[in-house]
């Protein structure tokens, strides 16, 4: 659905995220002709370049987002950039002016700064006044680093921004397969009804990364990846694969049914979290076919105990789920980068087929992220032909890109336009981050009383033995894709 003109501002507009992310997101909706005449897109950061500068600094990015030259150009008309420094005053006032001259324009203010700055961006953006009629503000995640934290900015933002303004932006819920399974889980008579512990034996949650921290060290080395990935994306998945039926897509329906499984959640902490938890941090070894260096030289060196790998297994304590774990698992430089979600179902109760017939493997739900988006839904046939009874297990296999033969839009596209359009269904209420955070506190307390460094494992492989033990020591081991 069209939007009417916009003004945009990104805080970090230089950093790795806008120039990766945000900006080829924003370009290839203007290719859609989503973004109408007279939007303005405004780059903040703290280095003193021009407009110019910004938008140099932006084409070799929109390229390789795949835009040809005379597209790039136009919709770079749309951009601008001004120095600013939330902690000093110099170009506030012109900042102000610039962003009064369009008053009816929605305006956004996307803070993808580090948490730190957020107080700081707000209180400036209040003082002048700008979070007033059609403003909206976006925090990217990790909102602070615990709940205390998290608390504070969320004090701090609400103070200038009503939470009717306030956009928590987790972009996994912009993904399209996230978004599917909405459809797949809803729009089939199918699955639910099987959708409980009396027909699923376990659930698994993969995000896999070949990418090192690279130049995300001093971001990174502070985070680790319970905080960068579990509290938040991973938490996310297993919300919407574990949620009850909301009443409607409502924004507030959506959120209080994840809500409810956040609060379910059994809780790991110094007592358990030895047996349910497994922390690595890579090694130098090789990504793609190159070798590369451990986290530590990737640190220049440094010591640090930050995660680089989890696995866990984690519980929802309600009705539905009560004994199914889900085992959650994400790091960088593992060998592929493959995100999914695996649903694997109870064996059949009795086999009629006898030893020749083969094992009975189990049917398994795959909903692929990334790459190759798609579901695979893992089925037991005959194996052709007349010999006897023999049975394989293959795949119900659809590619979505194949299927509608059409690149899948990055997940931020989606929810640029969803903040512009003023629809929060995707975006993390505060008292979900809360919850989040709830549940982590306890797990990162767990994890520095121990004192343990995290288990090194190669980079390149599937990280430290131990997250195999894990599973396996349950009888299962994490999804492999073929039989
Ligand atoms: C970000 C994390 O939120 O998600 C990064 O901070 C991670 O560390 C990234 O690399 C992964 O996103 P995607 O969309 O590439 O899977």
């Amino acid at each position: 659905q069209p939007v009417d003109a916009f003004d945009l501002v990104i805080f970090g507009g230089t950093g790795d995220l806008a120039v990766r992310k945000l900006l080829p997101a924003l370009f290839h909706r203007f290719v859609d002709g989503q973004i109408p005449a007279g939007s303005r897109i405004i780059g903040i950061a703290r280095e003193a370049l021009d407009d110019d500068g910004y938008r140099a600094s932006l084409r070799t990015a929109l390229i390789e987002a795949g835009g040809a030259k005379g597209q790039v150009e136009e919709f770079l008309r749309h951009v601008s950039y001004r120095p600013l420094d939330a902690r000093k005053d110099e170009g506030w006032d012109a900042f102000a002016a610039l962003i009064g001259e369009e008053p009816d324009h929605v305006r956004v203010f996307y803070l993808s700064t580090s948490p730190e700055l957020f107080v700081d961006i707000c209180n400036r953006l209040g003082s002048y006044g700008l979070n007033r009629g059609k403003s909206r503000v976006v925090l990217e995640k990790p909102i602070g680093r615990d709940l205390a934290s998290a608390n504070q900015i969320n004090d701090a933002v609400g103070r200038v921004f009503d939470e009717s303004q306030t956009f928590r932006i987790d972009h996994y819920l912009g993904k399209e397969t996230v978004q599917n399974l909405l459809a797949l889980r809803f729009g089939n008579a199918l699955f639910e009804p099987l959708w409980n512990s009396g027909h699923i034996d376990h659930v698994q949650i993969t995000v896999a990364e070949t990418l090192g921290v690279g130049r995300r060290g001093a971001y990174y080395d502070r985070a680790g990846a319970l905080r960068d990935m579990v509290q938040n994306h991973i938490l996310q998945l297993l919300c919407m694969v574990a949620m009850e039926p909301p009443s409607s897509l409502s924004p507030d329906a959506v959120r209080d049914e994840k809500l409810k499984v956040l609060r379910s959640l059994k809780p790991i902490d110094e007592s358990n979290a030895a047996q349910l938890t497994v922390r690595g941090q890579y090694r130098a070894g090789a990504a793609e076919g190159q070798s590369v260096p451990g986290y530590l030289e990737e640190l220049d060196g440094g010591k640090s105990n930050t995660e680089t790998f989890v696995a866990l297994k984690a519980e929802i304590e309600n009705w539905r789920w009560a004994g199914v774990p889900f085992y959650l698992r994400t790091g960088k430089r593992l060998p592929e980068r493959v995100s999914e979600i695996v649903v694997v179902f109870k064996a059949v109760p009795h086999s009629i087929f006898g030893a020749s017939a083969g094992p009975l493997a189990q049917n398994r739900l795959v909903l692929r992220l990334q790459p190759d988006e798609g579901v695979k839904l893992w089925l037991t046939i005959k194996h052709p032909g007349p010999g006897g009874l023999r049975l394989r297990h293959v795949p119900l296999d659809m590619s979505f890109a194949e299927a509608f033969g059409v690149q899948q839009p990055d997940a931020y596209e989606r929810l640029l336009l969803d903040v512009v359009r003023g629809n929060p269904t995707l975006f993390m209420r505060r008292d979900e981050v809360e919850a989040a955070w709830r549940w982590a506190d306890p797990i990162l307390a767990a994890w520095s009383a121990s004192g343990e460094a995290p288990r090194p494992y190669t980079a390149g492989t599937w990280g430290p033995s131990a997250a195999v033990a894990l599973i396996e020591r349950d009888g299962r081991t994490w999804n492999e894709d073929s039989e």
